[in-house]
C-alpha cells in the first residue's frame, strides 16, 4: 500500500485515535483482518464475525507489529475508531485506489469462473506490469478492498474478482477501484435463491459493465445471451469473445483430449495462434478466451497471450484439481464451490477424463437455491443418476431430492441397459446361437458380469448389490429415505453407456436371458470424512472420482483423504 500516517487514515474514515495512537505513525501494510498475518506495519481491522470478533486479537495484533487496530470501540492499544469497520475498510481502499496514478483496474464477474479466469488474466497482465490480484476468491465487501489496498505506486494492473449477492453489490465494488475494463463470463444459477431469477442475476452483474467509463472496453461473453445482451447497458467500447463468428476474439477447432484438456486455435483481429491448454474441462475455454480478450485490448501479441494461457496451471485451488494416485486412482478435486452450472460442467469434463474407467462420484446437494432449490437438486441427482457412475455418494444435510433424482435416473439407465441386453440376447436365440450356460447364475443376487470399460472384478471390490445387504455397508434398498438419516438408496443403475452399443462381455451368447445389467451404488453419507471412508471399500486401481460440492461441505477433505494427505 501507499503508506499513510494514523491521522491521514482518521480523516479518511472519519474515525478518533484511542489508545495513545500516534498520530504520526505510519502504515505501510499489510491491511489485513486475520491477527495470524499481521506483519510489522500493518493495519488491523477488527471484525466481528459470526463466530469471532476480532476486537479480542487486538492485542495480540499489537504485539505483532500492528501500528493500530481500526475497530468500532476503544481496544487495547492504539486504535482508530469508526462506526463502522467494514466501511471504513471500504473508504481507505476508495481512497488509496484513486491515489495510484498509474493503475488500470481490469474486473471480472460472472456466475461461475470468476477465479480462474482473473488467475489466468493476472498472469497476462503480469507480462505488461506489476499485477495485483486476489488470493484465490477474495471477491466481497471484505476481501475486494483488501486486495486494492495491496497496490502501490509501482502497480500496473488490478486485477479484480467481482461476485454479487445481490443487486447494488457490484456496483459498491465498482466505487472502490472504478474499473476500465470490465469482463463478464455468464449469467448462470448461482445464488438464483437470493436473487429470485436469472434476469435479476444478470441485472446484478451488469452493473460492471454499467461502471465502465466511455474510454473503457466490456469485455462479453457472445455465447451467453444475458451477457450478450448487456451491450446496451455500457457507454465503454464493447468487445465479444465466444466460440462462435460472431466474437472477435474466438477458439476455433476445439478438441479435448482423454484428460479432458482443450486445445484450439486463438483468433484475433490481428492473427492467430494455437492454444493448448493444462487446465481440466471444456468450460476452461470460456475463462481463456475471456482472459485473451482482455488481454488483446491491453495491446498483448497473439503469440503471447497463447502461450501464457498453454502454460498456465490452476493457482487457486480446489478448482478442478485432477492427481493420480500411486495405484492409477485418478481424483478431481472441484470441491471448491458448486453450482448447477459448475455441477454440469464438472459431471461433462469427468465423463471425458474417466471414459473406459470405473467411475465414482461424492457430491453434496447445492445451497443458496431459494424455492428452485428442491427441483435443482433433483435435476443434480438426475445428472449424476444418470452418467453411467459405478457408484455416487451424496454427504451432508438436505440431501433428499439430490438420491430420489439420481435413484431415478440411475433406474431408468439400468432399465435401459437392461432392454438392451435382452434385445441382444433376443437377437442371437432368434439368429439360432446356441443356447450357452449363464455363467452368472449362482452367482450373490445383483452381480453382474463385467463391462468392457470395467475389467475383471478385482478381490476386494464388492458388486454393487441390487438387493441383498453388502457385509459393512448400509443395506440397499434399506430403510426408505427420510427413514433413517444415513444409508443406502434403493438404486437403480445405469452403465447403460458402456454397454450399449457394444458386444458385452461375459454376456450369455445364448437366448433366453442376459446379465443383469450394472448396477449403481447410491449412499448417503453424513460428511466429507464418511465419504472418504465409504469410497475407500469400492475404489481400486485405476479408477477415476470426482469430488463436488459446496463451500459449505468442504469435500475438499474426502479429495485428500482419498489421496492419503498428497492431494498438492
Ligand atoms: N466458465 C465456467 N463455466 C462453468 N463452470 C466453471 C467455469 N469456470 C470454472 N467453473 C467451475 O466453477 C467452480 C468455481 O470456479 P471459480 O472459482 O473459478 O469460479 P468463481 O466464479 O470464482 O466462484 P465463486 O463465486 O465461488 O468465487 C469450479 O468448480 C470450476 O471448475
Ligand atoms: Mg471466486
Amino acid at each position: 500500500m501507499i503508506p499513510l500516517p494514523l491521522a491521514r487514515i482518521a480523516e479518511i474514515t472519519s474515525g478518533a485515535l484511542t489508545g495513545m495512537a500516534d498520530p504520526r505513525a505510519v502504515v505501510r501494510g499489510p491491511v489485513v483482518i486475520d491477527s495470524r498475518a499481521v506483519e510489522p506495519g500493518s493495519l488491523f481491522v477488527a471484525i466481528k464475525g459470526a463466530r469471532v470478533d476480532g476486537h479480542d486479537y487486538a492485542a495480540q495484533a499489537i504485539r505483532a507489529g500492528a501500528v493500530a487496530v481500526l475497530a468500532t470501540r476503544p481496544v487495547e492499544g492504539p486504535a482508530v475508531i469508526v462506526p463502522d469497520a467494514a466501511a471504513a475498510l471500504a473508504e481507505l481502499a476508495t481512497a488509496q485506489a484513486a491515489a495510484l496514478p498509474k493503475v488500470t483496474v481490469i474486473g471480472v464477474t460472472g456466475s461461475a469462473g470468476k477465479t480462474s479466469t482473473k488467475d489466468l488474466l493476472a498472469r497476462l497482465t503480469a507480462r505488461v506490469g506489476p499485477t495485483i490480484a486476489p488470493v484465490g476468491s477474495f471477491n466481497n465487501e471484505l476481501g475486494h478492498p483488501l486486495t486494492v489496498l495491496r497496490a502501490d505506486l509501482d502497480t500496473r494492473f488490478m486485477v479484480l474478482e467481482l461476485a454479487a449477492r445481490n443487486i447494488g453489490h457490484i456496483k459498491d465494488l465498482t466505487r472502490i477501484a472504478p474499473p476500465e475494463i470490465g469482463v463478464v463470463l455468464n449469467v448462470g444459477t448461482a445464488h438464483l435463491g437470493v436473487f429470485g431469477g436469472k434476469e435479476a442475476i444478470a441485472k446484478a452483474k451488469g452493473e460492471l459493465v454499467e461502471a465502465l467509463p466511455r474510454t473503457g472496453v466490456a469485455v462479453l461473453n457472445a455465447d451467453d445471451p444475458l451477457v450478450r445482451a448487456m451491450a446496451s447497458r455500457t457507454d465503454a467500447r464493447v468487445t465479444f469473445f465466444g466460440r462462435g463468428e460472431s466474437a472477435s476474439i474466438r477458439a476455433e477447432g476445439v478438441t479435448v483430449d482423454a484428460r479432458g484438456r482443450a486445445s484450439f486455435t486463438l483468433r484475433t483481429p490481428s492473427g492467430s495462434a494455437p492454444v493448448s491448454l493444462q487446465l481440466f474441462g471444456e468450460h476452461a475455454v470460456e475463462n481463456a478466451l475471456a482472459a485473451a480478450a482482455a488481454g488483446y485490448e491491453l495491446g498483448l501479441p497473439v503469440a503471447t497471450i497463447a502461450a501464457e494461457l498453454s502454460q498456465a496451471t490452476p493457482l487457486s485451488r480446489w478448482r478442478m484439481e485432477v492427481t493420480d494416485r500411486a495405484d492409477g486412482v485418478t481424483v478431481v478435486n472441484d470441491a471448491y464451490n458448486a453450482n448447477p452450472d459448475s455441477m454440469r460442467a464438472a459431471f461433462a469434463a469427468f465423463e471425458v477424463l474417466g471414459r473406459g474407467r470405473r467411475r465414482f462420484a461424492v457430491i453434496a446437494a447445492l445451497r443458496e437455491l431459494g424455492e428452485e432449490g428442491p427441483a435443482l437438486n433433483a435435476e443434480l441427482g438426475r445428472l449424476a443418476g444418470g452418467s453411467g457412475l459405478a457408484g455416487l455418494i451424496v454427504a451432508g444435510p438436505d440431501a433428499g431430492p439430490v438420491l430420489e433424482g439420481a435413484s431415478a435416473a440411475a433406474a431408468e439407465a439400468q432399465a435401459a441397459a437392461q432392454a438392451a441386453l435382452d434385445a441382444q440376447a433376443a437377437a442371437h436365440a432368434a439368429a439360432g446361437v446356441p443356447q450357452a450356460p449363464i455363467p452368472h447364475q449362482d452367482a450373490p443376487q445383483g452381480w453382474h458380469g463385467p463391462s468392457p470399460d470395467q475389467g475383471p472384478p478385482q478381490p476386494g471390490w464388492q458388486a454393487p448389490p441390487a438387493g441383498g445387504p453388502v457385509p459393512g455397508q448400509p443395506p440397499v434398498g434399506g430403510p426408505p429415505m427420510g427413514a433413517a438419516p444415513f444409508g443406502g438408496v434403493p438404486a437403480g443403475p445405469p452403465a447403460g453407456g458402456p454397454h450399449l452399443g457394444g458386444p458385452v462381455a461375459g454376456a450369455p451368447p445364448g437366448g433366453g436371458a442376459a446379465y443383469p445389467a450394472q448396477a449403481m451404488r447410491i449412499v448417503h453419507v453424513p460428511d466429507a470424512e464418511a465419504a472418504a471412508a465409504e469410497l475407500a471399500g469400492w475404489l481400486r486401481p485405476g479408477d477415476a472420482v470426482l469430488v463436488k460440492g459446496p463451500r459449505a461441505m468442504g469435500l475438499e477433505r474426502t479429495a485428500e483423504l482419498v489421496l492419503g494427505g498428497a492431494a498438492q
